[in-house]
């Protein structure tokens, strides 16, 4: 099939790439000139493994074209994917400006049959509206729309795995009202090993929401048991492990901690608020996730204070800006919130990130940075461990304490051995496990 991807962002992009691992012909398309650029000399403008090689591959191939215009890009094709951003706006809504602006151009340019497919995360009741915005623009510019079908198809791959994800979906869900259009999206997928679920539009809209929803409230939940953990010296990973060995509860995303970043929960929670609210219904169970997870980044500074008796002047370094492992994204980033609140609290902050780096100096020009781990702990009174990059595990922990100012540990991800810092002398905190080590304050 023909298929033109709108919007290169990280659904778009690696969509794309996949779609033509599969065998199709895929243009990418991106108003951002730059982006483009960048895409057409092999370079993906972000990290993630495994995006490099799969774009160098598909475009030695000949089954990947770029553009940034619509007239190019749009006419002859069989289906246009729909991936442009859906941010908050300063309400907290889902702003749907990028996703008009999209639609508005593929007017006179899509074919008569021609299937547009929204992958874009968008409030329930999008797709029809969509298909109304387009269907009265192209009876008033007197082009055929009567075939023209929209298909909700969202997406459910994570940052950092996202090209295995996209090349192993564990559910593909088509939401659309035409036969036509379902048969389309069956054919697309007829190779995927993945269960098809065939809704309604806003039934796939909703499926989306609500996963999102589900996993950071999942999150926010174990948080709330790690404060209850440490109230009573108990350990949350050990509670996590019992409640997941329930198969109805199972194992994945109870990891208590930081809480939850990113380009999506964050988003996603807040416009399902805005959208429970718009129905008159309740939000109190979202918005409790929501307090809860803003609230683990003001207990790391809270503890972070107790250990140091303050810290106006103290060095910390900080470990991790981005919002989980294996990205550069620093969208919505806990460990990054911590850089800030400690900022303004005037200590001096000297922050590593094995890839975020770069796209945490453009919003944080005032944090140091540090070339490697080591360097950042230096002669510090605490290091802060913000993101469970597995390398943090590595380090050498006993050198890194030696060098240090004084030797107090917050893990704000529980992935240190505790006992061992301690016995290397530390002063080890996690996040809902018990404490280990002499404090300073100890005598
Ligand atoms: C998420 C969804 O998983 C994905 O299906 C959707 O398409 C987009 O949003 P992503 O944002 O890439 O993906 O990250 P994810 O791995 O889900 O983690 C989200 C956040 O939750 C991270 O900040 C992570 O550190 C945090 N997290 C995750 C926890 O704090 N504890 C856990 O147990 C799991």
């Amino acid at each position: 099939m023909r298929i033109t991807v709108v919007g290169v962002g990280y659904v778009g992009l690696v969509t794309g790439l996949t779609l033509a691992e599969q065998g199709e012909y895929v243009t990418l398309l991106d108003v951002d000139p730059v982006r483009i650029a960048r895409l057409r000399t092999g370079e993906s403008p972000i990290y993630e493994p495994g995006l490099e090689e799969l774009l160098t591959a598909q475009v030695a191939l000949g089954r990947v074209t770029f553009s940034t215009r619509y007239d190019e890009a749009v006419p002859g094709r069989d289906l246009v994917f729909l991936c442009v951003g859906t941010p908050s706006n300063a309400m907290g809504a889902t702003d749907l400006d990028q996703l008009s602006r999209a639609l508005e151009a593929l007017v006179p340019h899509l074919d008569p049959e021609c299937t547009v497919v929204i992958k874009s995360t968008v409030p329930v009741g999008t797709n029809r509206w969509a298909k109304d915005l387009l269907v009265t623009r192209r009876r008033q510019a007197g082009l055929p729309w009567e075939n023209i079908s929209f298909v909700s198809n969202p997406e459910f791959l994570r940052e950092g795995s996202a090209v295995w994800d996209s090349r192993n979906p564990d559910r593909i869900v088509i939401g659309a009202t035409e036969d036509h259009a379902f048969r389309t999206m069956e054919r697309l997928y007829e190779g995927a090993q993945a269960p098809i679920l065939p809704v309604l539009p806003e039934e796939a809209e909703l499926i989306k929401y609500a996963s999102n929803a589900f996993l950071a409230q999942k999150i926010s939940f174990i948080n709330l048991m790690a404060d209850l953990c440490e109230a009573h010296g108990a350990d949350v990973r050990r509670v996590a492990e019992g409640m997941g060995l329930d198969p109805r509860i199972g194992p994945r995303f109870l990891a208590a901690g930081l809480g939850f970043g990113g380009s999506c929960f964050p988003k996603d929670v807040r416009s399902l608020v805005h959208q429970l609210k718009a129905k008159g219904l309740s939000s109190i169970i979202l918005d409790e996730t929501l307090r809860i997870n803003r609230a683990r980044v003001s207990l790391a500074v809270r503890k972070l204070t107790g250990a140091l008796g303050g810290l106006a002047n103290r060095r910390i370094a900080l470990l991790g800006l981005a919002f989980k492992p294996n990205t550069d994204d620093i969208r919505e980033s806990q460990g990054l919130k911590i850089a800030e609140a400690l900022i303004a609290a005037s200590a001096q902050v000297t922050a590593y990130d094995p890839e975020a780096m770069a796209n945490a100096a453009e919003r944080l020009p005032e944090l140091q940075y540090a070339a490697n781990p080591e360097e950042a702990c230096v002669g510090a009174d605490a290091v802060v461990v913000a993101t469970d990059w597995p390398v943090f595990a590595e380090l050498p922990w006993e050198r890194i304490l030696a060098d240090m100012r004084s030797k107090v540990i917050l893990d704000c991800r529980n992935m240190l051995d505790g006992a061992a810092i301690a016995e290397l002398g530390g002063r080890y905190m996690g996040m809902g496990v018990p404490a280990a080590g002499r404090s300073d304050q100890d005598g």
